[in-house]
């Protein structure tokens, strides 16, 4: 059921949006209430005063309305929605979200919101196939956008292919499961490591790498939506804080390893962190002078703690699902598959690392989640998608492996 849900439903100009008012009154049955927006392109094929009458409710459908304006800003209406559904979503809409253009309230709603949005896409078939459309669809998907359908069939055009926009139930299941994902983790608890480390060298200089932190935070944020009680503990970062997460600031490796033996027991680990694999033996008590003659200091490194292996071996404190990452510049794959192995983690995601792909600060990733499924190792490769994306599919993954405590 959608009892209490709010979904702001942005209708666009395609033949489809004479289904919206069924849409509109089927999602209402199940408890949900529906605030439509009609760019003016849908307001051709569906009437204001239809939606109007089926959501009981003002229908918004011009951005310089001062009416609207003083009633309902635009990016009052996007705040005060749990979902907002682009449903027709022409290839107009597709390609305005994609760059991110405004220019009336539907994309200027879509521009400013903190919300997740799901498109059910509308066309002719030749605008679906089309290369421009494949990649607009391919940018919104790596921003998180749940797409439902299209589906094959006839067309208004008189065509057959897809493009058709999916049918009312399927629309009502794909919200329904959307809303039902909520909390699939309550009652479990996550450990999520994050961010660099940094090794000390004397008191102001230190070791250490490239990472963000933020695959690492947006996991933490993920699993944290999905209800899990999370504890982040983060070498240092520039990234804001998840919210609902306890955030456990740390600066080595040493520290990183203490943190998380104290946030046992849990259900899920996650280690994104790029832990320093080395530190300084004998870190300075005091700042390491440079002087004319005198010779450059030579720096003996030791081994750090492996944080992942020991959290995969420590026995009944184990969390149930230890997940690692292997960040690889070649054989990603197979390198990953043998990481696995050799930290006893359950699933390994692989990410290519290379500075071609631009992974490390940036705000995308390649990856390969290496899994178990009956004794055998499964390889999924996932599409380019942002870390955000990842996250939340990772997350996803988790949920449907350990499910909520009943
Ligand atoms: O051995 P490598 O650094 O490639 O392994 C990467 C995985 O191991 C990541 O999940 C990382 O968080 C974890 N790791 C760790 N402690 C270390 C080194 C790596 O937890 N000292």
């Amino acid at each position: 059921m959608l009892d209490g849900k709010r979904i702001l439903l942005i209708v666009s100009g395609g033949i489809a949006a004479y289904k919206t008012p069924e849409l509109v009154r089927r999602l209402r049955e199940r408890g949900a209430t529906v605030r439509c927006v009609l760019t003016r392109a849908g307001s051709q094929f569906v009437t204001p005063l239809s939606l109007s009458a089926v959501s009981e409710d003002k229908v918004y459908d011009d951005l310089f309305s001062l009416t609207v304006e003083s009633e309902m800003g635009h990016i009052q209406l996007s705040r005060d929605a749990d979902l907002l559904l682009v449903a027709p979503a022409t290839a107009n809409i597709l390609a305005k979200m994609a760059a991110g253009i405004a220019d009336d309230l539907a994309t200027t709603a879509l521009l400013a919101t903190d919300k997740r949005v799901m498109v059910a896409p509308a066309m002719n078939v030749r605008m679906w196939e089309h290369a421009a459309t494949q990649a607009n669809l391919a940018t919104l998907e790596g921003r998180g956008i749940e797409r439902i359908g299209p589906v094959e069939g006839d067309m208004a055009c008189g065509e057959w292919g897809f493009g058709r926009m999916s049918d009312v139930p399927d629309i009502v299941a794909a919200v329904d499961s959307f809303f039902g994902r909520g909390r699939r983790l309550a009652g479990r608890r996550a450990l999520v490591t994050s961010g660099p480390t940094h090794e000390a060298i004397d008191p102001v200089r230190y070791l250490a790498n490239r990472s963000s932190g933020k695959q690492g935070h947006a996991i933490a944020a993920a699993l944290a939506r999905l209800g899990a009680e999370t504890t982040l503990v983060t070498g240092p970062t520039h990234e804001p804080e998840p919210p609902s997460v306890t955030v456990v600031r740390v600066e080595s490796a040493r520290d990183m390893r203490r943190a998380c033996d104290k946030a046992l027991p849990a259900d899920i680990a996650v280690c994104a962190a790029a832990v320093a694999d080395w530190r300084v033996a004998e870190p300075a008590g005091a700042k390491i002078k440079k002087g004319k003659g005198s010779a450059s200091p030579t720096l003996t490194l030791v081994e750090n703690p492996d944080i992942l292996a020991t959290l995969a071996a420590s026995g009944n404190r184990r969390p149930r699902l230890v997940v690692g990452f292997a960040a690889e510049t070649d054989d990603v794959v197979a390198n990953a598959i043998a990481k696995r192995v050799a930290k006893g983690c359950d699933w390994i995601v692989a990410n290519d690392v290379s500075p071609a792909v631009g992974t490390f600060g940036g705000d995308a990733n390649t990856v390969h989640l290496i899994a178990m499924a009956n004794g055998e190792v499964e390889v999924e490769d996932w599409p380019r998608l942002s870390k955000q994306a990842v996250a939340e599919r990772l997350a996803d993954r988790i949920a449907d492996t350990l499910g909520a405590v009943s």
